[in-house]
């Protein structure tokens, strides 16, 4: 079998994991949690990185944060995997769904503009937009941190699948130039399951600017239990800590992003011969910006349910993409803003093997099978 996007675990690891056994730190207190965090940030030009349990989990401290709760509205993108919306229910808020564009599968910025124009007409705005960076290709975020800022609408951002992803010196907005995605809205939120660019095991990030929202939001995850000895706690807070274990896995896979890096655009050069050969539609890369290529995707036309059934029978980890969002049976009914590109990527996108520690071999095994379909 090969896998559709499995961790490389060499490197450090196994020390810094035997490091937290030798000294018994195991859970939420522990020398890693400080170091993944502060290298984390510099690692992403953040002035401020919190740890916590998950993405998932990121994504609702950031919702809170925002102030977001019962029967807000929450803008995000209708293509997306459902952890980017379930904490927008978890807060009693409704979600809204903007459609993606074409040149970057992420949520376009003019249907997002013209979302936030129909809502302040409503005197309805959003209490936040929640922008993905999906599958390592960063959103064209410049236009909406401006639509943000014009209606003074929080941006928070779900860069859960692109860390390390960011906009090159000449992208055309301010805003965004030479930064990294998860640093340019209110709060970044990350990822660290088992498939993502790096892992702890299970783990997340937020990112922030401000001083005051990442002690907000280190108190949120630490059961909003104040400093000292008695157990005094000044609001409802969630056990959303990372553990001292999960933080050593994180150093030690942060010090080897590069090399991930490298090799996911190795492979996604692969893949992006092979479909120009056969006239598939790989993920573009908007202009003036620099993906991470997390996961190797391409629409590959109306076969697409053929195609992965030939992958599965030959031993191949293949999967197709996202259903939008507003389809999942716990968010039908919301409201939507276009649809048909989010509908066609579901229908026609194929994600295919890219572990960083895949083999040339297994990689041109890959690529006859699919020369074949
Ligand atoms: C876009 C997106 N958002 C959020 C998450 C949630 O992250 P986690 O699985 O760490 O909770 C994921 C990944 O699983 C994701 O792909």
């Amino acid at each position: 079998m090969i896998a559709l996007c499995e961790p490389c675990l060499d490197g450090n690891a196994r020390q810094y994991l035997n490091d937290c056994l030798d000294s018994t730190f195991v859970s939420s207190v522990g020398p890693f949690v400080d170091r993944f965090e502060k290298e984390f940030a510099v690692a992403v030009g953040s002035p401020y990185a919190i740890a916590c349990a998950c993405g998932t989990a990121a994504i609702h401290l950031a919702l809170i944060a925002c102030g977001v709760g019962p029967g807000d509205l929450v803008l995000t993108s209708d293509f997306t995997f459902i952890a980017t919306a379930n904490p927008i229910r978890y807060q009693q808020a409704q979600a809204a769904f903007i459609d993606s564009e074409t040149v970057s599968w992420n949520l376009d910025p003019k249907l997002l503009v013209q979302a936030l124009d129909d809502l302040a007409r409503e005197g309805r705005l959003p209490k936040a937009v929640l922008a993905v960076h999906i599958l390592g290709q960063p959103a064209d975020l410049g236009p909406i941190v401006a639509a943000c800022e014009r209606h003074g609408v929080p941006l928070i951002e779900d860069a859960a699948e692109a860390l390390g992803a960011g906009y090159t010196a000449d992208y055309p907005y301010a805003s965004c130039a030479g930064k990294q995605v998860g640093t340019i809205g209110r709060i970044g939120c990350f990822s660290f399951n088992g498939n993502k660019i790096i892992t702890t095991g299970g783990g997340g990030m937020m990112t922030t600017a401000d001083p005051v929202l990442a002690k907000k939001l280190k108190h949120l995850s630490t059961q909003a239990k104040l400093p000292g000895l008695a157990f005094v706690h000044d609001e409802v807070g969630y056990n959303y800590r990372l553990t001292n274990l999960a933080a050593a896995l994180g150093v030690a896979q942060l010090e080897r992003l590069p090399e991930f890096i490298a090799r996911k655009h190795r492979i996604a050069q692969r893949y992006r011969e092979l479909c120009a050969k056969k006239g598939w539609e790989y993920h573009p890369v908007l202009p003036g910006t620099a993906p991470t290529c997390w996961l190797a995707s391409a629409l590959v036309g109306p076969r697409r349910d053929a195609i992965l059934d030939t992958l599965t029978k030959a031993g191949i980890g293949a999967r197709p993409l996202w259903m939008p969002v507003a389809h999942q049976v716990k968010f039908q009914g919301s409201r939507r803003w276009g649809g048909a590109v989010a509908e066609r990527l579901a229908a026609e996108g194929l994600s295919l093997p890219c572990s960083a520690g895949i083999t040339e071999a297994q990689l041109d095994q890959v690529i006859t099978a699919l020369e074949g379909c």
